[in-house]
């Protein structure tokens, strides 16, 4: 038996009994030498037992740090699973309301354009006062409505803009002027409706908004120069979409998305939405609503304009 094995109880050899002879004793006896290394040996027992200890509080803690976690992410999900299919009340003119879906006509007709039923919008909705903001940004469509009292003119900031872009433009030889700006929904239903007793409701649809669906309403909107077709690819449609947006405009109906906005090419309608937002549009090579993942359809508008 070895000196660690030896019971700590055992009675220890002292200076005493070794001189009173008294080395007869039924138990063992140590020296000195022999005692230190037993205590050396105790205490490094007990320093691997309070190591031992610590290394399974800490064992424990991480167990439960991560069932906690666990727990939190099933919370979470939990919350986050519902496909984004809110429905925004629109009862209320004056409310406000913010959801990270998208209002719709119906349950079966969603407004918001979801590439798979399962994938919610993440695009933030806000509808205030019956106007629908998304991601920030005044959205006027066949979808998205003003209400007939909504009457701001001209906004001072896209004007501003206008003019500072109209001045650029002109150090480029090139003259970009406002051919048409706010209106009114009283002078947008004028509008359309002559466009619709000349050429038919289709017709008309796809040049001009009913009224409360137009964005000259929100008088961020400019026509400019003029609203013939024999504008697209000239200089000045030229300068105008390759800059507009440093001005913070989108060319709002671009070529090839007419069935994503409703409307036909028009190289000349500028909306106004700011610079950064405008650059990031532009940049994308998508429309309004592909960029927001919205829908431009009457089917789905939030007013009763749909036919
Ligand atoms: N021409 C555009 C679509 C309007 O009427 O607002
Ligand atoms: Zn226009």
């Amino acid at each position: 038996m070895d000196n660690f094995t030896k019971s700590e109880n055992t009675v220890l050899k002292t200076e005493d009994n070794i001189s009173e002879g008294n080395n007869s004793a039924d138990y063992p006896v140590y020296s000195e030498e022999e005692l230190e290394v037993i205590r050396k040996r105790m205490e490094q027992r007990r320093a691997e037992r309070r190591a031992a200890a610590h290394r399974r509080i800490m064992r424990n803690r991480a167990v439960a740090i991560a069932i906690l976690l666990i727990i939190g992410i099933l919370i979470f999900r939990a919350c986050h699973d519902d496909n984004g299919i809110t429905e925004p009340s629109q009862s209320s003119s004056s409310q406000t309301e913010r959801s990270d879906s998208k209002a719709k006509k119906s349950d079966s007709e969603p407004a918001v354009k979801m590439d798979t039923p399962s994938e919610k919008n993440e695009h933030d909705i806000e509808q205030v006062n019956g106007m629908t903001f998304v991601d920030g940004i005044l959205i006027v469509n066949k979808t998205y409505s003003l209400p007939a009292d909504y009457d701001p003119g001209v906004s001072t900031v896209a004007q501003n803009a206008f003019d500072n872009m109209s001045a650029a433009a002109a150090n480029d030889g090139i003259t970009l002027f406002v051919n048409s700006g706010y209106r009114s929904y009283q002078e947008q239903e004028m509008l359309y409706n002559s466009y619709a007793m000349e050429r038919g409701t289709e017709a008309a649809d796809e040049v001009s908004s009913r009224p409360g669906h137009s964005e000259h309403q929100t008088g961020l909107t400019f026509d400019v120069n003029t609203t013939e077709n024999s504008f697209a690819g000239t200089p000045e449609a030229n300068w105008l979409a390759e800059h507009c947006c440093e001005y913070g405009f989108i060319i709002r109906y671009p070529e090839d998305k007419e069935d994503i906005t409703g409307y036909i090419y028009e190289p000349w309608h500028i909306r106004y939405i700011g610079k950064e937002k405008a650059k990031a549009v532009t940049e994308s090579g998508l429309c309004l609503e592909e960029y927001l993942d919205i829908t431009s359809d009457y089917k789905y508008a939030d007013d009763n304009s749909a036919s």
